[in-house]
């Protein structure tokens, strides 16, 4: 951890300290801050709160636009979270908030009780644990669906360390185990720009669970996707839920409704409504600003 880092989280938790002592009664947590007085373990994930990503009060602005307004959200672990809401309501913004591509104006955000995300780069947070999957496919076209698998070992390694690069026994049996879950298992040897639309996105999720993050962001995964693969693509996340914790936007209700469990809608850059998929879909509020369109 640089100095600066250090010093901008802690002048970032003095204005926390100094915020939710007015706004304490205000939050569902009562203000409570996220574990400060816990100690991180190196590679570990605190989680004995029960919350593996936690946002509160999140505001981001774009030249005075709102895009995040007081955003808060938890997620437990191991849970499959459905976020819908509205075009431009924020889904994607949240996911780059989280992932260090977009910086918080204002605002808390965990990664378990120990981790303060915002004091982390996006590549740290990447090597923290958290997969992200936009939504265009961006496997190695060139490359066999093996190929790119063993090239999400190495991501992080320099030239030389890829060079000459083999897998251990561990990483082969990830990788036959990856294969499996991804349905790629018999066409290990394809290049990759042969594959169908969604077969290219479940190698990249694939690529993801090579790194076994402990939550994955999955930013309209089945866009474009048949219905056969997308009945697929749902059977594939039910089988990773508890394993991983999972945030999935989706606008495809018929997939939200084989997936979800709490589903969160967003507007306007905050939480509208959440609960079942049949108690959001019979919200009013929820009907006039995304499912009665
Ligand atoms: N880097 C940026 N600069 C300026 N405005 C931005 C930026 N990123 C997002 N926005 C704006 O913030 C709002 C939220 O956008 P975002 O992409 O998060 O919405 P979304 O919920 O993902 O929508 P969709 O369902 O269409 O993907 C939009 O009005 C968008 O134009
Ligand atoms: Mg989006």
């Amino acid at each position: 951890m640089t100095p600066d880092l250090l010093e901008a989280g802690t002048e970032r938790r003095q204005a926390y300290t100094a915020r939710t002592q007015d706004e304490a009664l205000l939050t569902e947590s009562g203000g409570r801050a996220a574990g400060y007085g816990r100690v991180a373990q190196a590679g570990e994930v605190d989680t004995t709160h029960g919350r593996i990503l936690y946002l509160e009060d999140v505001h981001v602005s774009f030249d005075g636009f709102k895009a995040i307004n007081g955003l808060s959200l938890d997620i437990a672990p191991g849970e499959l979270r459905c976020i819908i809401g509205p075009n431009g309501a924020g889904k994607t913004t949240m996911m780059d908030i989280i992932t260090g591509k977009t910086r918080p104006d204002t605002g808390t955000v965990f990664f378990g009780s120990t981790i303060d995300l915002l004091r982390y780069k996006e590549a740290e947070i990447a090597q923290l644990g958290i997969g992200r999957k936009f939504q265009k496919p961006t496997v190695f076209e060139q490359l066999t669906v093996f190929e790119n698998l063993e090239l999400a070992l190495k991501t992080d390694k320099g030239v030389k360390a890829s060079m000459f690069f083999r897998l251990d026994s561990v990483q082969s049996d990830r990788l036959a185990e990856v294969l499996h879950t991804i349905h790629l298992a018999g066409d290990l040897g394809r290049q990759a720009g042969n594959l169908s639309h969604g077969q290219k996105q479940w190698l990249e999720i694939g690529m993801l669970l090579m790194q076994d993050p402990k939550l994955l962001l999955l930013d309209e995964p089945v866009a474009g996707m048949t219905d056969e693969e997308t009945a697929r693509t749902a059977e594939l996340f039910l089988s990773l839920k508890g394993k991983h914790s999972l945030m999935v936007v989706e606008h495809d209700m018929s997939f939200i409704r084989a997936i979800s469990d709490i589903v969160t809608v967003l507007c306007d850059g905050s939480v509208l409504a959440q609960g079942t998929l049949d108690q959001v879909q019979a919200d009013e509020r929820v009907i006039e600003v995304y499912l009665g369109r």
